[in-house]
């Protein structure tokens, strides 16, 4: 049987690790990896396939950027050429991102199964585009697995077939427990010169709070009062960067005394930084996540969270974007405490 996995963007490269770990191996399945090219800077896709241990992909569709229906559509058209070529029997598509959209529709129409990895999340906000896309491939495949039991419910209020659905926990976290200890040794503290529970860790790329310069500014503003109490690490998603430069605002934050500006870091890096820091405040799905494995808090900056349980069992606060005052006085406060809290939670 041979089954292509599909991978496009960062967090994507993230989950396939495990299900290639997973995979190899098995005796009759043969595992295919198709990057599609929606990221495409090697510190957004390459670097993850060096520190994540894994083969270059054997196809990559080097699709690029563009809007959501120009870069749909150009994975559509050259995942279906792939597959005029190359005789697949299953398509396994991880996440939300339009890579994995476009692939399950591509695949479905050709009579291809297709198995979503992180089936049933919903943040119940059609204004997000993963929202469309995690329903969308949810109707497409046939092989469910999910990540917690609230995708469960949500597939089966949605009328899916309970034998179609499979709880099986969650890939990121696989990941994050088996590169946990490699990254410990990753001198990524010293690098930045932050010491361990005396930082904060930043990350920003949802259109919400990144696409326009009003919603921008707002949050440098909160950012720069917490800054001033605690030094904050920003690796900057290239979404957030373009903006940042784009409206003239990199001038602004470069001028915040305490807020450490740097490119997207290498995952196990990333890792270490999250796994020692006083906390983290990010709009990222993956990190909501991680952080609740790590026992790090974690402040995040939507009004929603297609991910519950970082909440009801993490670490995880939902705190919006817009009402300011209410989590930067949580961020001040937790700066103040002092907490060693770098435990790796591995009973969940
Ligand atoms: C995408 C996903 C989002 C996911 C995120 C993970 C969709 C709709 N969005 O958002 O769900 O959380 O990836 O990081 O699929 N760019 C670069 N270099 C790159 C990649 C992107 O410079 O290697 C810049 C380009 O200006 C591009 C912009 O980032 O236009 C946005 O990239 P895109 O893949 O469209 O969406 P993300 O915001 O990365
Ligand atoms: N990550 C990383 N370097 C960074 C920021 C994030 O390696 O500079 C990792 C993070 O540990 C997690 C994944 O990227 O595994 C999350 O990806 P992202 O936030 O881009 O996407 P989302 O999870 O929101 O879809």
């Amino acid at each position: 049987m041979r089954v292509v996995l599909i991978a496009g963007a960062r967090p994507n490269f993230v989950k396939i690790a495990a299900l290639k770990a997973a995979l190899s191996g098995r005796s009759g399945v043969e595992v295919l990896t198709v990057h599609t090219g929606q990221h495409y800077d090697d510190e957004m896709s390459a670097a993850f396939f060096r520190d994540l241990e894994m083969d270059e992909p054997e196809w990559n569709l080097g699709v690029g950027s563009g809007s959501h229906a120009v870069q749909t559509a150009g994975v559509m058209t050259r995942f279906d050429a792939f597959l005029d070529e190359v005789a697949t029997d299953m398509v396994a598509v991880v996440g939300d991102v339009n890579s994995t959209v476009a692939c399950s529709l591509t695949a479905v129409k050709r009579g291809i199964p297709v198995a979503h990895v992180e089936a049933g999340l919903r943040s119940f906000d059609w204004e997000m585009p993963e929202e469309i896309n995690r329903l969308v491939t949810d109707r497409l495949s046939s092989l469910l697995f999910t990540p917690s039991r609230d995708g469960d419910e949500n597939l089966k209020k949605e009328g899916r077939p309970a034998e179609a659905i499979h709880f099986v926990g969650n890939v990121m976290v696989d990941t994050l427990l088996r590169f946990r200890d490699k990254a410990a040794q990753a001198n990524v503290l010293g690098r930045l010169g932050v010491a361990a529970g005396e930082y904060a860790v930043l990350t920003l790329h949802r259109p919400r709070n990144v696409d326009t310069r009003e919603a921008f500014v707002g949050l440098l503003d909160a950012f720069a009062e917490v800054a001033g109490r605690i030094p904050i690490v920003y690796p900057m998603h290239p979404r957030s960067s373009r903006t940042l430069t784009e409206a003239g605002l990199l001038e602004r934050a470069e001028a915040i005394s305490g807020l450490m500006m740097t490119g997207p870091l290498g995952y196990l890096d990333f890792i270490e930084l999250e796994a020692r820091a006083r906390f983290v405040m990010t709009d990222s799905g993956g990190v909501q996540e991680e952080t609740t494995v790590l026992g790090v808090p974690c402040l995040t900056l939507r009004p929603n969270t297609e991910r519950p349980v970082t909440i009801t069992e993490g670490t995880n606060t939902l705190v919006g974007t817009r009402g300011y005052t209410r989590w930067r006085s949580w961020a001040l406060r937790t700066s103040a405490r002092a907490v060693g809290r770098t435990r790796v939670r591995t009973d969940r």
